[in-house]
């Protein structure tokens, strides 16, 4: 493993890693990811999701243990859903550990979020047409202000896709997920620097800090943390995570 991969996590950081759905080989998956989330991914019926969903089970539990010092496979991961009980709910680690994680994938991009500042939520989404714009998911996912802000836009399906990571973040942080409407939500507009506008939540926008990532060409995400202190966020590849899992 690569020493910038083991560097502490700082307390005012937010830690990024990327992967390719198909960076890591398939033995090393196997021997990081437990039993029981191989069978919850080979639930997808396309292999590409399920490298997807594997890949982030192996990003996040390797990206913890360079922290830890553990073994990936020795990572405790809960993923108990607050609705069902059924381990398919937001991942988070021990208590102790005092890192709270999240995971998103999509196209040809997993992304893994690690912080000490809150709780934490990630999004990325594939675009694989630049233009497209679907205006009728920008009316249901947008207030109508920032519909028509999107709506003037020289390219309304980027500016939309922003906005959308944005909020997916930002639920993703809560753990509420899409269970509370996306329209609810106002952010600033995809010009101007990311931030939360309004909610129907009590915790005050002035608590919540957003992100704008880099995740390559035709993806978008970003990433939003509940605290009120300054943010620094380090984006890092996977390749630096590339080790056998030691026998
Ligand atoms: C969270 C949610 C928005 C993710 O949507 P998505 O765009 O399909 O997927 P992403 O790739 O961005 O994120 C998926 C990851 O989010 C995480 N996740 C799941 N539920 C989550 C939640 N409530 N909050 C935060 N993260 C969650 C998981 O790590 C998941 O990946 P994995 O299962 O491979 O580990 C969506 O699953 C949701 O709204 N969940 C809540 C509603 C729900 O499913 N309830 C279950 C009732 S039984």
């Amino acid at each position: 493993m690569a020493d910038v991969a083991a560097d502490p996590l700082l307390d005012g950081e937010c830690r990024v890693w990327w992967a390719r759905p198909d960076q890591a080989p398939d033995d090393l998956l196997l021997a990081v990811v437990p039993e029981a989330e191989q069978r919850r991914a080979a639930r997808y019926r396309q292999r590409l999701d399920r490298l997807r969903s594997l890949t982030g089970a192996w990003l996040l539990r390797t990206a913890v243990a360079a922290l830890t010092g553990e073994r990936p496979s020795d990572v405790l991961v809960d993923r108990t859903c607050a609705d069902c009980g059924q381990q398919h709910g937001r991942p988070r680690l021990p208590a102790a550990v005092g890192i709270e994680v999240s995971v998103s994938h999509a196209g040809e991009r997993v992304a893994v979020a690690l912080t000490r500042l809150g709780e934490v939520g990630i999004d990325v989404e594939f675009a694989p047409l630049a233009n497209h714009f679907d205006h009728e998911l920008a009316e249901n996912a947008l207030s109508p202000q920032e519909l028509s802000i999107v709506d003037r836009s020289d390219n309304p399906g980027m500016d939309f896709r922003q906005l959308w990571v944005r909020k997916e973040a930002l639920l993703k942080a809560t753990g509420h997920g899409l269970r509370i409407p996306m329209s609810r939500i106002e952010v600033s507009p995809a010009t101007d620097p990311p931030a939360l506008l309004a909610w129907p939540l009590d915790i005050p926008v002035d608590q919540v800090r957003l992100a704008t990532l880099d995740p390559g060409p035709r993806h978008h995400a970003a990433v939003a943390v509940l605290t009120g202190q300054p943010m620094v966020v380090h984006e890092l590849d996977a390749e630096l995570l590339l080790w056998p899992e030691p026998d």
